[in-house]
């Protein structure tokens, strides 16, 4: 190996300077490991901050162009879109998942005709429009794996005839990216990818999302049937390679920096595509600390997200992906 010995070797020599830093830089963070979830709602003219993450806005449909143009015009790869679904709207199937006319569906249609080069990731799971707030439906009192797995496919068939690029299940029930891939191939949607949230866990830091969507007021009970349990690994991998299996694209693990050791594992076993998620409660612990004065927020944002990379990450997705993405293009 490539061990010196002090006095001859002497680590700090690369650092002095930034242009050694600069050479010797093992991971780089670009523009391109970018993707900007997004929130949207019914309405008109009107955008809303989200309480518990400062600088993050839902805008109504009429808004969303102007809410996505500087995005596309820094180049951000793609768009995750989150739906915020009216109450009235919700039911204990979450209906409106399949309606042609939803506003996911909507906003895919308007995004696509005017930013046709920007990739829309819809999100596949029924919470958004369950009025119980989980990812599936009951039946006798708990999540039925495979009646979900039904819904998902009739969402799934819904989102990619509006447009959208990539499917992304979020609801971890088994069998599902097997089911969606199959429905895809019978209508001949070969092209439509799927990005599989393969390990999400039960997790504290999503209480800002189901803020920002309405579904944490909602929220019966918690997740933890069908989304991981922390204190697993080596069944995250089990939950990739059946993803993979079942056809899979690409792979998610979720949330992001508690779990850089599966981003890490997942990658080095299986060399794929994999993305962490940055979610809503490690960008509100950031803002939050940093809207203290307690820590750099830009520094502190950009080291967040390049440390995604040096753990194996394909890209991330983000709320800070404008910012980001502004600082790394010196606009
Ligand atoms: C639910 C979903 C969640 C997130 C994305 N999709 C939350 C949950 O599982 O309750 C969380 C994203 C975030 O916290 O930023 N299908």
């Amino acid at each position: 190996m490539t061990v010196g010995r002090y006095p001859a070797t002497r680590l700090r020599r690369n650092r002095q300077d930034d242009f050694t830093r600069r050479l010797v830089a093992e991971h780089r963070l670009h523009v391109d490991d970018l993707i900007w979830p997004i929130f949207f709602t019914e309405g008109a003219a009107t955008e809303t901050e989200v309480a518990s993450m400062p600088g993050v806005r839902r805008v109504t449909l009429d808004r969303l162009a102007a809410h996505v143009e500087p995005a596309a015009r820094l180049g951000i790869p793609a768009l995750a879109l989150f739906p915020m679904t009216p109450p009235e709207r919700r039911d204990a199937e979450g209906t409106e998942a399949g309606n042609p006319d939803n506003l996911i569906c909507r906003a895919a249609r308007l995004l696509k005709a005017e930013f046709p080069q920007l990739g829309l990731i819809g999100d596949v799971a029924l919470d958004p429009y369950t009025d119980h707030g989980h990812d599936g439906v009951f039946r006798d009192g708990v999540i039925d794996n495979d009646d979900t797995v039904g819904l998902l496919v009739r969402q799934s068939l819904n989102q990619a005839a509006a447009g959208i690029d990539v499917l992304a299940p979020s609801d971890m029930m088994d069998g599902r990216i097997g089911a969606i891939r199959a429905a895809l191939d019978a209508e001949r949607l070969i092209h439509v990818r799927l990005m599989s949230y393969a390990a999400k866990y039960a997790s504290a830091f999503y209480g800002p999302f189901r803020d920002a969507l309405g579904s944490g007021g909602l929220l019966r009970g918690d997740k933890r049937t069908y989304q991981m349990d922390p204190a697993n690994g080596d069944e995250a991998l089990r939950e990739v390679e059946l993803d993979l299996l079942e056809g899979a694209d690409m792979v998610m693990v979720k949330p992001g920096m508690p779990y850089l050791d599966i981003i890490r594992r997942v990658r080095d076993r299986f060399a794929v595509p994999t993305f962490a998620y940055q979610v809503s409660g490690e960008y509100a612990m950031i803002m939050a600390a940093a809207g203290h004065g307690w820590i750099d927020r830009d520094r502190a944002m950009m080291e967040s997200l390049l440390a995604f990379k040096r753990a194996g990450a394909s890209g991330v997705l983000t709320y800070f992906a404008p910012d980001a993405a502004r600082m790394l293009r010196g606009a």
